[in-house]
């Protein structure tokens, strides 16, 4: 069976949640505020990473609300200072039933792209929500990440030969590296209704948090590049490349989705 290709069990696990956190939360926050979560939701957050959003949707829902989130590998969201209303699960997405019913709002980000079986699992999420309730996926279209400046020509290549392995890897574990696009598509056929989707992208210089990213996404799995033909000296190169001021490359592209499960018999019947 296919396997989340960055086991969060990982040392890498933890600085790939600090980029994601830095580069997207602020973005996904305002998103999340679109769909009019207020205090006394229900929310789900799966595959939840460092719990950053999950954190925050419990300070939206305060203590009337409450907040669970699931993820594969939870030891990077064990956080002592938690609050009752917020609950971190150990918890399989493919696997193992759903944690509740009658969700106002589940959220996902970079978790679906990652699963051969995101189809079935985008329908169960649209199950899970009341009536009138929200889901929002956010995903990343891997296909258009331009190098913006490069100190050369080779340097730009370098970058695009290792990116394609890597993108070639995910492939191979069940991910879908476009994902991105077809996901508002997805969501109107599993049924949600007032859709809309936004995109966030942002230049990311060498040194800077966001590009980070690429580092911990090449280094945890260096061997398996290496059966891609990227060498150890390629890798090293690509690395140093990555500290470099001069190189810039365009972040991955956010595909912020959301949509709402309809009313029974299609009426708004406001919460
Ligand atoms: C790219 S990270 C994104 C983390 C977080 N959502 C964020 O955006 O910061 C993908 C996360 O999904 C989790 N994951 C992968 N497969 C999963 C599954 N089957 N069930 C639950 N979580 C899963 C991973 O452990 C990892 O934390």
């Amino acid at each position: 069976m296919a396997r989340y290709l960055f086991d969060s069990a990982d040392v890498h696990a933890g600085g790939r949640f600090t980029a994601l956190e830095s580069c997207y939360d602020p973005f996904s926050r305002r998103q999340l505020e679109l769909t009019g979560l207020a205090r006394g939701w229900r929310c789900l957050e799966i595959g939840g990473g460092s719990a950053s959003v999950g954190d925050w949707l419990g300070e939206c829902v305060g203590p009337q609300g409450e907040v669970t989130v699931t993820e594969l590998e939870p030891r990077w969201a064990a956080s002592p200072q938690r609050p009752a209303h917020v609950r971190l699960l150990r918890h399989d997405i493919v696997r193992d039933p759903l944690p509740g019913k009658d969700y106002d709002l589940i959220h996902a980000r970079l978790v679906l792209l990652h699963l051969p079986q995101r189809i079935e699992v985008l329908k169960r999420l649209v199950a899970a929500l009341r009536p009138g309730g929200w889901l929002v996926l956010e995903e990343f279209d891997c296909g258009w990440t331009p190098v913006l400046a490069a100190p050369d020509e080779a340097s730009a290549s370098l970058f695009d030969r290792v990116h394609s392995a890597l993108m070639g890897l995910l492939e191979k574990a069940g991910a879908d590296p476009l994902w991105g696009r077809r996901v508002l598509g997805a969501m109107a056929a599993a049924g949600l209704q007032q859709l809309a989707a936004t995109t966030y992208a942002q230049a990311w210089p060498g040194g800077s948090a966001g590009i980070a990213l690429h580092h911990h996404n090449t280094d945890q799995v260096a061997d398996r590049l290496a059966t891609s033909g990227v060498s150890t000296g390629d890798l090293e190169e690509f690395q140093t490349l990555l500290k470099r001021p001069d190189f810039v490359v365009n972040s991955y592209p956010l595909i912020s989705a959301r949509g709402r499960r309809t009313y029974e018999n299609d009426k708004e019947v406001p919460r």
